[in-house]
């Protein structure tokens, strides 16, 4: 396949940000008054506005024709089809059979994983109704109040930020984490728990990782030291790929739910990854996020690539990246329940994409993914806000807003909406002080919002699956494969050695 900086779109496209570098987004709104609605798009429920950013008709199928000429479709339906999309570690990446509603075959060594995965499906329903109607009873005979999830990365930040982003519909036990190795975390996490009501879910898939092992180990003890040994078997369940290395950490084969090679760690909330998500707030409702994702995976699969939101949401992470040197991706949710999700985006994007070398193993030499970092707006405003909108380095900010009012509080909904609003504006408009230019704010400064009309599990499906689309995409233009991580096992390597 051609060089991404030798195709012709690219060099198309380096052109262009020439010619746009002298046009400002307010010459933009100002030349082209219907913009706010061609740019955007929607699916459901969500609606993603790009108008703010430096994108003019000619530029967008710039942007199309290189996600052509790097053959996105084809790439886009080799992952779908269960191809081995991960080609160093030679594995299909299927998140989005564990969400789909079809019963066409996936295939992954000649074997249709769709019987395997609703198979697995059907177990964490049966176990989810059990704990939560109180069938499923501790070893003295109680009923499970709290659920301990003892993961790391994508064994936690995925099912935490689920967990916190439905607290309105969580009607189970109450669901904790520990994902630090630091013992204050599982020590903070234990503390007033009464180990008769209490499910520890051990998640790992490789069920080797040294933090969730040791906090693992602290949590059995723990348990032990109260109730004896034999309480085990009704305290503990695992998620895992690796059955061996569960038994023998001592967790019975019926407590197990299973988890496979061709779901990356990251992209697996949907699976019994997401145990935690499913006992506090049910079966159903963890269906309808799953079904929530599907309507994006339906969407990003067919819809075509200049109407796609995935599509456009990547390709203008590249148009910044690659052609306006920006150097961070800025998350902003204005929602206090998504708090987590700029620490989700950052293990999904810079873990997939934080790569310097290509699929087929050359150097790069482009930028790939940039730092993504975020917090919850408005108190992001009265923090780094001030970088965003006088800082010297080109920043993309996602703004998040959820359009109903949840709470019933009308006045803080508003004020935290027209927030948002007007710090897109702000970053966008800027303002001019020749008197005190420290005053100023230069504005011309890009974002996008996504907007969902309420948080609903459904409608943080197609948020979530967004935006693993969104790194697919980036992924497949910067020549990178998404789902390996070999940069982070120098480091374990290391410690292991250190310890003995
Ligand atoms: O160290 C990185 C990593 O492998 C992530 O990719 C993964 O999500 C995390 O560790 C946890 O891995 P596991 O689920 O195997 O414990």
């Amino acid at each position: 396949m051609s060089k991404l900086i030798s195709l012709p779109s690219w060099h198309n496209l380096k052109r262009l940000q020439q010619e746009m570098n002298s046009h400002t987004l307010v010459d933009l709104f100002r030349n082209d008054p219907e913009r706010a609605t061609r740019y955007g798009m929607k699916l459901d429920d969500l609606t993603f506005d790009f108008s703010r950013t430096h994108l003019n008709d000619e530029i967008w199928g710039q942007l199309v024709k290189l996600a052509e000429e790097r053959h996105l479709s084809e790439k886009r339906a080799h992952m779908f089809r269960g191809n081995r999309v991960n080609n160093t570690e030679g594995r299909a990446a299927l998140h989005t059979a564990l969400r789909t509603k079809k019963d066409d075959p996936i295939e992954v060594d000649g074997e249709d994983v769709l019987p395997i995965l609703r198979a697995a499906q059907k177990k964490m329903a049966r176990f989810v109704a059990d704990v939560r109607e109180g069938r499923w009873l501790g070893a003295t005979g109680k009923p499970i109040r709290t659920v301990v999830n003892i993961g790391i990365g994508g064994s936690d930040l995925g099912p935490r930020l689920v967990v916190s982003a439905l607290r309105q519909f969580s009607d189970g036990p109450e669901v904790r984490f520990v994902a630090n190795v630091d013992a204050t975390d599982i020590l903070g996490a234990l503390k007033g728990l009464n180990p008769e009501t209490t499910l520890f879910v051990i998640v790992s898939k490789t069920f080797t990782t040294q933090e969730t092992l040791l906090n693992g180990r602290t949590a059995r003890e723990w348990l032990v030291s109260a109730l004896g040994k034999e309480a085990v078997a009704k305290h503990f369940v695992a998620v895992s790929a690796n059955l061996e290395k569960v038994l023998a950490f001592g967790i019975e084969e019926t407590n197990i739910f299973p988890m496979w090679d061709w779901i990356g760690g990251r992209y697996s909330l949907w699976s019994a990854v997401g145990l935690s998500i499913a006992l506090a707030v049910g079966w159903e409702r963890f269906k309808e996020m799953l079904a929530g994702a599907s309507a994006m995976d339906e969407h990003f699969f067919w819809a075509p690539l200049h109407k796609n939101i995935p599509v456009t949401m990547a390709l203008l992470g590249i148009w910044y990246r690659n052609f306006w040197d920006m150097r961070a991706l800025a998350i902003i949710p204005y929602d206090e329940r998504l708090r987590e999700l700029p620490r989700f985006l950052q293990q999904l994007t810079m873990e997939s994409n934080g790569k310097s070398i290509s699929e087929t193993g050359y150097p790069l030499s482009y930028p790939t993914a940039p730092v993504v970092f975020g917090e919850c707006g408005s108190v992001a405003q009265h923090s780094f806000h001030q970088w965003l909108h006088q800082g010297t380095d080109v920043i993309l900010t996602h703004f998040i807003g959820i359009v109903g009012d949840d709470w019933d509080k009308p006045q803080h909904h508003k004020v935290l909406l027209t927030n948002l609003k007007a710090q897109a504006e702000a970053l966008r408009r800027g303002r001019e002080e020749p008197e005190a230019p420290y005053k100023a704010n230069p504005g011309n400064k890009p974002s996008c919002l996504v907007w969902l009309e309420r948080l609903t599990p459904y409608n943080l499906g197609m948020l979530l699956a967004l935006y693993e689309h969104m790194t697919f995409v980036q992924g497949v233009i910067w020549d990178i494969n998404s789902f390996d991580q070999f940069g982070v096992e120098l480091g374990k390597k290391l410690a292991a050695e250190m310890e003995i």
